[in-house]
């Protein structure tokens, strides 16, 4: 009892350590029969729907190998971050202090992720990100045990702003939520769109998860931009192509976006998507046996069509298997895991891709347009775009 007990409180004594700033000491665990996965995503707010398509699509490629990483059966344990930055350290270490996971897969939200990596850099566990495109955390806050299966918010964008002027589109308004990801999303367009000759002539934004678009889009049909282009995702994605048709800006201003815009809400957004033209990492209708092979797999087993999240998690699946085989399933032979999981090749729906130096994904960018409720391929905007990494030293 005495024991049981002073285990706990030295755990909720790591946990407030993490939560208040101090390192953590580099935890050195036993090979358990299980491997401990944890599953840190929202699944509630906004961004809900994109935690589950994550976990499904990360079980998926699970249950394909047998259910076993390296010959180890897994057993799960879940943490709800609701999106919420502010609690993203406890979560996270509630997940490595009281759970012992093996390794964390997590998250959507890229202020949440800077928790998330502060314990990973401070642990060493190895983390798994399924989404989030914070820059940092593969740029100057990189480190050997962080891989993520996604993008950099940068990377969609830096292939949008080519397209819009190539229609003609000169003048355009930016529009999204105000934090990492809209603002680093924005980079990625500016630098691509002015580069083509194309002028930002304003930048619109409204706190995250704010959905009252209205005041701002009154704005936009004000300044009457060639073209709007933003960041949004998830339910207030949703909600900002409804109501961007609704003040009637549909048929007026084109209306382009980070492939997020479009992504697992077509069925909420209805006609009023039709037509949007966006750049992303995936495509609903990517021609491949690859990609049709996953779609009817994914739709039988969850009765939904897949979107670009649940093709991340697939694929951080994926390259959890590759890795955890490489070392049959001796996930503290650090050295050989890492090493297997920066060389794999990665077999996924979206198209083969590679791991970068500072551990991103290189892979090619579809342009997209929505039509029938479906994100159509017009063709690949860029190919084996990598992020730069810049600032990243890999401590080994
Ligand atoms: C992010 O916060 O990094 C993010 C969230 C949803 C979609 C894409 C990026």
């Amino acid at each position: 009892m005495t024991t049981r007990r002073l285990v706990l409180s030295r755990s909720a004594a790591l946990v407030g350590a993490a939560s208040t700033g101090l390192l953590l000491p580099e935890i050195v665990r036993a090979q358990s029969a299980k491997v401990r996965v944890g599953l840190m995503l929202p699944y509630t707010g906004t961004f809900a729907q994109l935690g589950v398509a994550i976990e499904n699509g990360f079980r998926m490629a699970l249950e394909e190998s047998g259910g076993k990483l390296g010959g180890r059966e897994v057993e799960f344990f879940k943490v709800d971050d609701e999106s919420n930055p502010a609690k993203g350290v406890e979560n996270a270490s509630t997940l490595v202090q009281r759970d012992k996971v093996d390794v964390l897969v997590g998250t959507v939200h890229s202020g949440v992720q800077m928790g998330i990596q502060k314990v990973a850099r401070d642990s060493g566990v190895l983390s798994l990100i399924p989404n989030a495109g914070a820059h940092a955390a593969t740029r100057g806050l990189c480190a050997p045990n962080v891989f993520r299966t996604s993008f950099t918010n940068a990377q969609p964008t830096l292939a949008l702003g080519k397209a819009m002027v190539d229609k003609g589109h000169k003048k355009a308004v930016w529009i999204t939520w105000k934090y990492a990801a809209g603002d680093e999303a924005f980079e990625g367009f500016r630098d691509s769109y002015t580069k083509a000759g194309g002028t930002i002539v304003k930048e619109l934004s409204l706190p995250f998860p704010n959905v009252e678009f209205q005041a701002l889009l009154t704005e936009i049909a004000a300044i009457k931009p060639d073209a709007v282009a933003c960041f949004f995702a998830g339910g207030g994605a949703a909600k900002f192509i409804r109501d961007y048709a609704a003040a009637g800006l549909k048929d007026k201003i084109p209306l382009y976006g980070s492939g997020f815009l479009t992504e697992g809400v077509l069925d909420a957004a209805g006609p009023a998507a039709d037509g949007i033209v966006t750049t992303m990492h995936y495509s609903d209708s990517l021609d491949t046996p690859r990609n049709k092979a996953f779609r009817l797999a994914y739709a039988k087993a969850y009765k939904s069509q897949p979107d670009v999240y649940a093709v991340q998690g697939y694929d951080t699946g994926l390259l959890l298997i590759q890795g955890a085989n490489a070392v049959k399933g001796d996930l503290s032979n650090k050295k050989a895991l890492y090493a297997a999981m920066e060389g794999a090749v990665i077999d996924s729906p979206r198209g083969k891709w590679t791991m970068s130096p500072q551990h991103n994904p290189v892979q090619d960018i579809y342009l997209r347009v929505v039509k029938d409720k479906e994100n159509k391929v017009l063709g690949v905007a860029a190919k084996a775009l990598a992020d730069p990494g810049t600032g990243c030293k890999m401590a080994t």
